[in-house]
């Protein structure tokens, strides 16, 4: 177990690159099983979750090499295998998305039901209807999804636009010569990412109020770079409105509307250039209401960072998690260092306090882990988050991009 210990207190300057989108790199590690030609990706995140579907694309049969920290080259080296090794699947949620491009392109594939962050149940049942109505015959053997089937073109509806399920059915749909639809569709950037590299090996694909995919039989190499991580960019946004400052953080402007939007009513001033946004903020902020909401509702991966900011805000905020119902199980950690947060059906309401008290706490998830660094930030005194790898799975490393906007921070080995 590692933690990391934050001094509060100090207002946040200086300026920060995020690296590429965790949430595009995945889906798009995972599309090139549809090729055995080349793959050059660029601009890949250096996190635990890219070193877990790497692992899985070898375990599959392809070489991957790594020529640099953020460029991968993939290439074919015998037969794609049609079983994915459990654990993987079980560690992660995102590996997932190997049945579809495996069921396109073998005609079959066996997968285990996903693990990944306990957000509560999170349900697969929108991917395997989906592939249902392209052909596949999907059937669950012990823990596992078994399909196999010649996939045809369809006009699928998915009931909640799923990011995953989405993703999922464009990675199918990618290998098949013929039209297929994809109605209510999630249109995060990362899925949108996905598409642009499918586009890139031969796909042609159709962006609108829903998704019309044309696939091809051979799909062809690419060399793709990955967008910015906007979740992790938001991350940082939040740190400096929250601890008062100012920074010029590197991202897609256009990727976080609705965080820009949030983050001035709180109080904070933002530029947006094309491939940046500067923040300056007194830490001073208003209290608000927000509700998060597929794109471009305001992100569920940002709502617990949100969270943390409102805790200190000068009066009483409300946050509605409509995405993941029980996505507040880091409140109580946030109560421990003085926080006044009571949640009931997925709302939570924030008294916010003049600062928040150092403390000892436990990162739950990903996200859960950054909004209680990001409150070490507002706490006097010393913060120690306990930390079992969940935030190695997102971040690359949040104390060195920190450290960058002048936080004192530091990762120690729990003794
Ligand atoms: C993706 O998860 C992201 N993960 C999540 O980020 C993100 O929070 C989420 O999208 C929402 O934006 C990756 O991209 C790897 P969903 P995903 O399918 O695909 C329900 C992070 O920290 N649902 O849009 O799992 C589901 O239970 C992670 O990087 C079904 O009911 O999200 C949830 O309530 C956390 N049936 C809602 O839809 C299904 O078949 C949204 O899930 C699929 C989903």
């Amino acid at each position: 177990m590692r933690q990391l210990i934050i001094r509060g207190g100090q207002r946040l300057s200086g300026a920060l690159e995020v690296e590429g989108a965790k949430n595009a790199a995945l889906p798009i590690l995972c599309a090139t099983i549809l090729t055995d030609a080349e793959v050059i990706l660029r601009n890949v995140p250096h996190l635990q979750d890219v070193v877990t579907i790497v692992e899985l694309l070898k375990a599959l049969g392809k070489r991957v090499e790594q020529p640099e920290r953020n460029v991968y080259r993939i290439t074919a080296q015998g037969r794609l295998r049609a079983e994915v090794p459990a654990e993987l699947v079980r560690r992660m949620r995102a590996s997932f998305l190997v049945l579809g491009p495996l069921l396109a392109r073998l005609g079959e594939a066996r997968v285990s039901l996903p693990g990944g962050c306990v957000l509560g149940p999170r349900p697969v049942d929108l991917h395997l209807k989906g592939l249902a109505q392209i052909g596949a015959e999907i059937g669950l053997v012990q823990g596992g999804v078994e399909a196999r089937g010649r996939l045809h073109g369809a006009e699928i509806y998915l009931d909640y636009p799923s990011v995953g399920a989405t993703e999922q059915l464009l990675l199918a749909a990618a290998a098949i010569p013929e039209r297929t639809v994809i109605r209510n569709p999630a249109f995060e950037p990362e899925v949108e990412d996905l598409a642009h590299f499918l586009e890139a090996m031969g796909a042609r694909i159709t962006w609108g109020r829903e998704i019309e995919v044309h696939g091809a039989e051979r799909l062809h190499g690419a060399d793709y770079r990955i967008i910015p991580d906007r979740i992790n960019a938001g991350t940082y946004m939040i740190g400096v409105a929250l601890a008062g400052g100012r920074a010029r953080i590197g991202c897609r402007p256009a990727h976080l509307e609705a965080l820009l939007r949030k983050l001035r009513e709180c109080g904070a001033r933002i530029e947006e250039e094309e491939n940046a946004i500067s923040i300056e903020s007194s830490g001073e902020l208003q209290p608000l209401e927000l509700e998060t909401g597929p794109y471009p509702g305001f992100p569920t991966d940002l709502q617990p960072q949100m969270t943390a900011l409102l805790s200190v805000a000068r009066g009483t905020s409300i946050v509605r998690e409509r995405v993941f119902p029980d996505r507040f199980a880091y409140v109580p950690q946030l109560v421990r260092m003085g926080a006044q947060i009571r949640v009931s059906d997925s709302t939570a309401i924030i008294k916010g306090v003049a600062h928040l008290e150092g403390a000892a706490v436990q990162a739950t998830d990903i996200r859960a882990g950054a909004a209680l660094v990001l409150a070490g930030l507002a706490a006097q005194a010393e913060t120690v988050v306990l930390d079992e790898g969940h935030l190695a799975r997102g971040y690359s490393d949040i104390a060195r991009d920190l450290r960058a906007l002048g936080t004192k921070i530091r990762w120690e080995d729990q003794d």
